[in-house]
C-alpha cells in the first residue's frame, strides 16, 4: 500500500482523458496533474525542444510525494520517454508501449493504422513498438496535425461540418489500406472517437492511449502493491497559462468539472 500521488502531464487539456481512466480505474488514488497549456502544441516542435519542455514538465511534478508518473502525452512519449526515464527515482509510464500492446491483441487482420501528432508520427517510435512485439504487422501510421486544434476550438463532435471533412480527407487512406484497428496515437483524439469511428466504419477498433496508459499504471503499481487505500482519491490540476481558461475546458476531456483546484504555475523556473 502506497499513499503518494500518482503525477500525470501532457502540452495541455488531451491528457486529461487520460486522468478521467486513471480516476475511473483507481479511484482511491491521489493525482496531480500538469498541462503545459502556455506552450501547447507539442506535437509540431523539434525533439530539442521537446526534450527541454518535458524536463521542465516532469521536475515540476517532482517537487510532489509521488509513487509513479504517467506521460499523458503521445508526443512527449514518442520523442523522449528514455530520457526522462533515465533522470527519474520515480518509475514512467509513457502512452506507446500499451497501447501497442492492446492494438496487437485486437488487430485481425494484421494491418494497424496509427494516426498521432507530427513529431509522434516523425519519430517512428509506434512502428518500432510494434516491430518488436510482432514483425509480421503492417502498420499504416499517419500524422494529423489539425486534430489537436480542433479539438481545443470545441469542433469535435459529429455534425461538425470541419472536423468531418478534415477527418474524411486524413482518414480516406487508412480506411482504403484496410486496417482493422486504428491507434488514437494522441491523447486529444478520443474526444474525435465518434466522428472517427464514422469515417473509418464501426467494425474498426479504436485504441485510446491515455486508456492504456492508464490500465498500465494500475497493473504496476497493484503488482508492486502500492495501491492507494482510502475512501476517494483527490486531484490537483496546475497550468502554464491561466487557470480559468483549463477550468472552462477540462470538464470535455474529464467527462466531469475539475473536480479539484486548479493553479497556474511559472514552468519557465523549473529549468535548465
Ligand atoms: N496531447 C498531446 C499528444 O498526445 C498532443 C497535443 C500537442 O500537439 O501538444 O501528443
Amino acid at each position: 500500500m502506497d499513499q503518494r500521488a500518482i503525477g500525470v502531464f501532457d502540452s495541455g487539456l488531451g491528457g486529461l482523458t487520460a486522468v478521467r481512466q486513471l480516476r475511473r480505474l483507481m479511484p482511491s488514488e491521489n493525482i496531480i496533474y500538469f498541462g503545459d497549456t502556455a506552450r501547447v502544441p507539442y506535437g509540431n516542435r523539434s525533439r530539442e525542444t521537446l526534450l527541454h519542455y518535458a524536463r521542465q514538465d516532469l521536475r515540476f511534478l517532482s517537487g510532489f510525494q509521488l509513487k509513479a508518473v504517467v506521460v499523458a502525452c503521445g508526443t512527449v512519449s514518442t520523442n523522449c520517454l528514455e530520457e526522462l526515464r533515465a533522470g527519474s527515482a520515480v518509475p514512467i509510464t509513457g502512452v506507446v508501449e500499451p497501447a501497442v500492446k492492446r492494438a496487437a491483441r485486437l488487430t485481425r487482420s494484421g494491418k494497424v493504422g496509427l494516426v498521432a501528432t507530427r513529431a509522434s508520427v516523425a519519430s517512428g517510435a509506434y512502428e518500432r513498438a510494434f516491430r518488436r512485439l510482432d514483425p509480421a504487422l503492417e502498420v499504416h501510421a499517419l500524422a494529423c496535425p489539425l486534430f489537436v486544434p480542433l479539438v481545443e476550438e470545441g469542433r469535435y463532435r459529429p455534425g461538425d461540418t470541419v472536423i468531418e471533412t478534415v477527418a474524411e480527407e486524413y482518414l480516406a487512406p487508412l480506411r482504403e489500406a484496410g486496417v482493422d484497428t486504428l491507434v488514437l496515437g494522441c491523447t486529444h483524439y478520443p474526444l474525435l472517437s465518434e466522428v472517427i469511428r464514422h469515417v473509418m466504419g464501426l467494425r474498426v477498433e479504436l485504441v485510446d492511449v491515455g486508456a492504456e496508459a492508464a490500465r498500465d499504471c494500475r497493473d504496476r503499481l497493484s503488482a508492486a502493491d502500492a495501491l492507494a487505500d482510502r475512501a476517494e482519491g483527490s486531484a490537483r490540476f496546475y497550468t502554464s497559462d491561466r487557470a480559468v481558461d483549463f477550468q472552462r475546458l477540462a470538464a470535455l476531456f474529464l467527462g466531469e468539472e475539475a473536480a479539484g483546484p486548479v493553479e497556474q504555475v511559472d514552468i519557465s523556473q523549473y529549468g535548465e
